[in-house]
């Protein structure tokens, strides 16, 4: 059998492992293993592109291998859990740029290139650029050394209108005559990281894990424009997964958001929402100590937490998760319900409670919490405010309206764990804060369980 052939029907075991370690990504219980797969399905394809005869310089791979290998775990085992959203950015923004110079490399090699090859290139550097420099900036503003506010200024459209056009225009001359190219080639390189700086600016820094899920759609594509450059099936199936695994991320958060992709990329939420200041109080709240909290959850027999954003601020997972047990214990069916945008990264609340070792089954999502929630003694509200806000059904009036929530307020007792009467991410009170069957837990969430916690063990 030739090497050509049998390196082929290694790359085609090698997607399918890619395209099963996706599936199991998507139930935390197969995530670890789905992730094993695809890294070996990688390393297997690393190993058979190595044999490739037309490989030139070995000592360069192997050099990129070390630096790569050691920068690699080191960032995995440095990072903050928290800061994951910022790696993740990097590394998107580390795939565009790797697109953009094989497909420049490529064009360097040889520049008496067909029709198509000359137009991949050119998307190559397009995708690959816009990327980078994209994925840049979100991780500035993820990581607070770049101002969150969108940036917004008169005539905006127009410039990026302006900026496409030449881009076209480069691509097109490009493409007609690749021969004497380069110095279009280098513009098209230029507009490109122009165009994804002014992509992400006008985005809030609260939208950006959107983005961060559109830039790493568009990584895949731009891997997918090199494998066409270099005539590798296994870059352009792996590119083609990633780019769709992207949108279908990036849909998904919008979706749960109850807005389009257009009002994300467009709209500069982050200014509305950081000018927002609710609409009044709309009746009394009900305040609660952990005292009085105690004998409600002793006597309950079923106990739903719903997590939000502000778990993850006051690192409350932990002992939620000890409450929970001592809820079991004391005879309660346990669930945490989980709504697909709560807290400010796809997954965030997952991840937060997997590391605390809540175990999966107790996991529900809103679409199966939903339907059985009159049935539910208490529901305990953590540091959630947006996803659990009844005008999302009740007001046509309120931004959140239309936007699926976890209905808590149908559950027979609510306690909320917050810090304030304050709004959340979209700046708009919350009615549920005053219904007769919700009461308030002020304080840090986490002291406020600990409290609770107390309370069992000393009973
Ligand atoms: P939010 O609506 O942001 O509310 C979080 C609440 O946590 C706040 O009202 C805050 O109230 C409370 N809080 C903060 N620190 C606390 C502490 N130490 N102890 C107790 N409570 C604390 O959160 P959510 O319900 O999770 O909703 C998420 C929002 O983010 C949605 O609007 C969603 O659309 C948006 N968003 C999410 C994503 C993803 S992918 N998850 C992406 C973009 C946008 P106090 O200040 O009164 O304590």
């Amino acid at each position: 059998m030739n090497l050509a052939l049998v390196i082929n029907l290694v790359y085609i075991v090698a997607s399918v492992m890619f395209i099963f370690g996706l599936k199991m990504l998507s139930s935390p219980a197969t995530a670890r293993q789905g992730n094993l797969l695809s890294a070996g399905g990688m390393g297997l394809a690393i190993i058979f592109t190595l044999v490739n005869q037309h490989i030139i310089a070995y000592q360069w791979i192997v050099l990129g291998v070390v630096i790569g290998t050691v920068v690699g775990v080191a960032a995995a085992r440095m990072i903050e859990m928290t800061a994951m959203p910022e790696m993740v950015t990097l590394l998107n923004g580390s795939g565009g740029l790797a697109s953009l110079l094989l497909g420049w490399s490529e064009y360097q090699r040889n520049q008496e290139v067909v029709v198509f090859s000359a137009f991949v290139i050119a998307l190559t550097a397009l995708i690959g650029g816009v990327t980078f420099s994209g994925s840049i900036i979100a991780w500035g503003k993820l990581s607070g050394k770049l101002d969150g506010k969108p940036v917004l200024f008169n005539g905006q459209q127009i410039v990026n209108m302006l900026l496409l056009l030449a881009i076209l225009v480069c691509i097109i001359f490009f493409t007609l005559n690749p021969i004497n190219g380069l110095i279009i080639f280098l513009v098209l390189i230029g507009l490109a990281l122009i165009l994804g700086v002014m992509s992400v600016i006008p985005i809030g820094g609260a939208d950006m894990p959107v983005v961060i899920a559109l830039l790493n759609s568009y990584s895949g594509l731009a891997a997918c424009a090199a494998g066409f450059v270099i005539e590798n099936n296994l870059l352009i199936v792996a590119g083609a997964l990633v780019g769709a695994s992207g949108i279908i991320l990036t849909n998904i958060m919008c979706k749960a958001m109850n807005r389009s992709l257009a009002n994300v990329l467009f709209s500069g939420f982050g200014s509305v929402v950081e000018s927002a200041t609710g609409q009044g109080e709309q009746g009394e709240a009900k305040p609660i100590n952990t005292e009085d909290t105690y004998p409600i959850l002793e006597a309950a027999a079923s106990v739903v937490f719903v997590p939000g954003y502000g778990l993850a601020v006051a690192q409350a997972q932990h002992t939620a998760r000890e409450l929970g047990e001592l809820l079991e214990e004391n005879g309660a069916e346990v669930k945490y319900a989980v709504h697909p945008v709560a807290g400010r990264m796809p997954g965030h609340m997952n991840v937060l409670l997997a590391e605390a070792n809540v175990p999966y089954d107790q996991l529900v999502e809103m679409d199966d919490i939903n339907p059985i929630m009159e049935t539910v003694d208490v529901c305990m509200v953590v540091g959630a405010n947006d996803v659990v806000n009844p005008a999302a059904r009740e007001d046509e009036t309120s931004p959140l309206y239309g936007m699926p929530i976890i209905n808590v307020d149908m559950a027979r007792t609510v306690i909320v764990l917050k810090r304030s009467l304050g709004v959340g991410f979209a700046g708009v009170q919350n009615p549920l804060f005053f219904k007769d069957n919700t009461r308030m837990l002020l304080g840090d969430a986490k002291s406020s369980i600990q409290g609770l916690v107390r309370e069992f063990k000393e009973a």
